[in-house]
């Protein structure tokens, strides 16, 4: 049996084959609501035969957004359209899950004009550090502030579970508040959540700490990070992903998520077919029982398999690939001589060969 379609079972949870849908944010939200847009987009994927479909980042927070067509899962209104998701993408056999995101300093400046915004007039950061010249200068969040980013993870979660999702993510990856935290780059604090690598860490650990307790540590729990920020010095790099995941593992997270990138702007990323690999890779030598995704530029079954016969990762997040070809999954499973089950009404399309 090929390696991408060995099913795996992570607390009680069962994935028909190693293919995950990587979060990808569609932009076509309105107010946080998914819509048919999401219904459609997502149902297809599933029907398509992924394993899992990891739903788009999704806002804990009006002031988390990175657009205003973000989806949001900051109200307990939001729970039925995306319980529609859920359900749909069950049915057709995908495991769902959802990507729990705050922008931080990444927040869209048209957010903040609206008034569920609550009085906030920029975005938020560990630091007066702005992205970009072109970004706005986030403010400096406070004890208080940083209560409620963690409560608003923790109550995220706890709706997450109401529309029936069955992984929770949660994204600490590209730039977004909490690698803000993570980076040196982004975080110049000099209380309890700057300086050290444990203080750089703490926001995370607690909010991973915080949503555990709120899925009472039945559900599988992903982190997705950037392995590295890709500058020379300074920055988030290999080293303190791999320090950082060992202490993960022990915290019930069940697989983590190898990105890379976006902190800063203009940086040199050698980008090509499987550049995030030897992240993956390397933090998945250093760990016992944590599983390992890999991302980035990935097309084929056979990527797929290689990766996993090297056993350089446990699961192959794979983005654009399945926006381009919502049926990757059924298509991998020929190229790889897998025999898996195709949506019936679709079973005379499954070879080529013209029958009469
Ligand atoms: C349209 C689009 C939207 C994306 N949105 C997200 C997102 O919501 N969360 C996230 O972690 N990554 C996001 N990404 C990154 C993808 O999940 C993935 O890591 C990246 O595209 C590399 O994989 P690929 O080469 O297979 O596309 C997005 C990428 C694209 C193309």
């Amino acid at each position: 049996m090929s390696k991408l379609f060995t099913p795996i079972e992570i607390k009680g949870v069962k994935f028909r084959n190693r293919i995950v849908m990587s979060p990808m944010c569609q932009y076509s939200a309105n107010e946080g609501y998914a819509n048919h847009w999401h219904l459609v987009h997502y149902t297809t994927r599933a029907i398509g035969g992924v394993g899992a479909i990891i739903v788009e980042a999704t806002a804990v927070s009006p002031e988390g957004r990175i657009s205003l067509k973000d989806l949001g899962i900051y109200s307990d209104k939001h729970i039925e359209k995306l319980h529609e998701i859920v359900a749909c993408v069950e049915e057709y056999g995908a495991v769902p899950g959802i990507q729990l995101a705050h922008a931080g300093r990444k927040a869209g400046v048209e957010v903040f004009l609206q008034p569920e915004s609550e009085g906030e007039e920029r975005p938020v950061a560990p630091s007066e550090l702005r992205f970009s010249n072109r970004d706005p200068l986030p403010r400096s969040l406070n004890k208080k502030d940083i209560e409620k980013v963690k409560q608003d993870f923790k109550s995220a979660s706890i709706r997450a579970i109401k529309a029936g999702f069955k992984v929770i993510e949660i994204h600490a990856a590209h730039g977004y508040l909490l690698h803000e935290f993570l980076s040196p780059l982004s975080n110049k604090r000099s209380d309890e959540y700057g300086g050290s690598f444990e203080n750089r860490i703490r926001l995370l650990l607690e909010v991973v700490e915080g949503v555990n307790q709120a899925i009472e540590g039945r559900l599988p729990l992903f982190v997705r990070i950037s392995a590295t920020d890709w500058v020379k010095e300074g920055g988030w790099d290999l080293e303190q992903s791999i320090a950082l995941v060992k202490i993960l593992e022990n915290k019930g997270v069940d697989v983590i998520d190898v990105s890379t990138g976006a902190i800063v702007p203009d940086v040199m990323i050698p980008s090509g077919p499987g550049y995030q690999l030897p992240f993956a890779s390397s933090i998945k030598k250093s760990v016992e029982k944590i599983l390992v995704g890999t991302v980035g530029l990935y097309t084929t079954a056979l990527q797929g398999e290689t990766i996993l016969r090297n056993q350089d990762a446990d699961f192959i997040f794979y983005g654009r690939e399945l926006l381009r070809n919502p049926y990757f999954s059924l298509q991998a499973a020929q190229e790889l001589n897998e025999e898996v089950e195709w949506p019936q009404q679709y079973t005379r399309s499954k070879t080529r060969h013209f029958r009469k």
